[in-house]
């Protein structure tokens, strides 16, 4: 057996990806591990999204080539995000880089292996070849209770500060068929939850299947108890979607929605095409049809021209909402967006201070979301050994880790729990 090593960075896609890779190399002879020393190949799968995300390839790349100098006939490859964006600019900069292969092209992995193994040069598949790939890899390994299942890829909203258009391409849905039947596989090798992941999830479109219907379909398979779905964008949350969270019993009281910020001005700037106030009454809906869901989101403090009334606005807006948990990042200048251009960039430090004022009211709201399950008695999808011995880790509806005192057994099956006490970040309580 060979040895690969794949080193993930940035979203879940990219997860999910790392894994598909994986199981496309494992007919080659190649087995997963979980250190670099020692291995035949090395897939780094990459992130454009911030420039820090991006920049910590080139530090790895760094590190690899005094690898390769002992072990010379070590393959690497740089896929993902990077790879797409910056294509044979890595092999230059890094030429320890013997293939770079874009997100919608490492199905061609093994021809490219093959190529490289006879030292054809360095190997660059960046092209865009549509839902091909999808056809082309096997079904999925076993392993784990919770898994993801990509529903759909892209992104055609050209939000002002973002990439991700331009490295996955336009939106993109699987037919209704192929997720079904990767489910089920899914399913029948241990998964009791599935995530479902779209760059913009809830634009799914299978041939006139809406997400709504899909979640419905995939709720009709036997030993499937959860489902889950990311992310969103809210100018895509249809009626019945809305509804399903009050319909489809499967379906979590757990919604990712990103908003990024409060203010309509920078909403505008940012081109989301939609205005505060829009998602405050999105956001009424949805908690009509489930007034316990647990909401989340994405913010960037310190975009292009965002003054202190600006950031006073998304101060106000999280206020309205009240999250049980969001991420939060200063604006970072991507190359060949909109954005970066732009004039009246905001200073490091305002920025620093802003992602501090905001991570503060976040976290408040989170330690009181959480502290809002003390006393309940909740389902808890357990998932695998927690960290003290005889401990068994959960999760609650609203995707919070939970630790009880419970048998291995309970892995990969709701029980009930009575929530006891929160820490730092997940809780704790006893089987009830
Ligand atoms: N499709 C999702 C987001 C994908 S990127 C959506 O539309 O919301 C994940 C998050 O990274 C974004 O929500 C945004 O908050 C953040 N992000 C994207 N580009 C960024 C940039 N240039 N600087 C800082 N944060 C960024
Ligand atoms: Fe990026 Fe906007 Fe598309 Fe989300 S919707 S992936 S933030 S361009
Ligand atoms: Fe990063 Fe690409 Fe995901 S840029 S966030 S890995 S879609």
């Amino acid at each position: 057996m060979k040895k690969l090593f794949v080193k993930t960075y940035g979203c879940q896609m990219n997860a999910y990806d790392s894994a598909k890779m994986a199981d496309l190399l494992a007919p080659l002879g190649y087995a997963a591990t979980d250190a670099p020393d020692g291995a035949d190949m090395m897939i780094l799968n990459t992130c454009h999204i911030r420039e820090k995300a991006a920049e910590k390839v080139y530090s790895e790349l760094g590190r690899l080539r005094r690898l390769k100098r002992e072990k010379s006939d070590m393959l690497i490859a740089v896929a993902g995000c990077v790879a797409q964006a910056e294509g044979a600019e890595i092999v230059a900069r890094a030429p320890v880089v013997d293939m770079v292969v874009g997100p919608q092209s490492y199905h061609r992995l093994p021809e490219m292996i093959a190529r490289a193994a006879r030292r054809q040069g360095h190997a660059l598949e960046t092209d865009f070849p549509a839902l091909e790939k999808f056809d082309a890899l096997p079904a999925p390994g076993g392993g784990g209770v919770s898994r993801f299942l990509t529903v759909q890829e892209g992104c055609d909203k050209f939000c002002t500060f973002c990439v991700v258009p331009y490295t996955r391409g336009s939106e993109l849905s699987r037919a209704p068929e192929a997720v079904l039947r990767e489910a089920r596989q899914l399913v029948d090798t241990g998964a009791r939850e599935l995530v479902l992941l779209g760059q913009n999830v809830n634009a799914y479109d299978g041939g006139g299947w809406s997400l709504a219907k899909l979640c419905d379909a995939l709720a009709e398979i036997e030993g499937l108890e959860r489902i889950r779905y990311t992310t969103s964008h809210p100018r895509d949350m249809a009626d019945d979607l809305v509804a399903a969270h009050g319909g489809n019993p499967k379906l979590m009281p757990y919604l990712h929605l990103p908003v990024q910020s409060g203010s309509d001005a920078v909403l505008e700037a940012m081109n989301r095409q939609h205005k505060a106030d829009d998602y405050r009454r999105l956001v009424d809906r949805i908690r009509a049809a489930r007034p316990d869901i647990a909401m989340t989101s994405d913010f960037i403090v310190g975009f292009p021209g965002e003054s202190d009334a600006d950031f006073e606005a998304t101060l106000r807006l999280v206020r309205d909402i009240g999250y049980a948990t969001a991420f939060s990042f200063k604006y970072s200048k991507r190359p060949g967006t909109p954005a970066s251009t732009m004039r009246k960039q905001v200073a490091e430090e305002v920025k620093t201070a802003r992602l501090e004022a905001l991570q503060k009211l976040l976290a408040a709201q989170q330690h009181g979301f959480d502290d809002g399950q003390i006393g309940k008695v909740l389902p808890v999808l357990f998932e695998k050994p927690g960290q003290q011995p005889g401990q068994v880790m959960g999760r609650t509806p609203y995707l919070q880790p939970v630790h009880v005192l419970g048998d291995a057994g309970l892995i990969g099956a709701v029980a009930t729990v009575r929530i006891e006490k929160r820490t730092a970040n997940s809780l704790h309580g006893v089987l009830a």
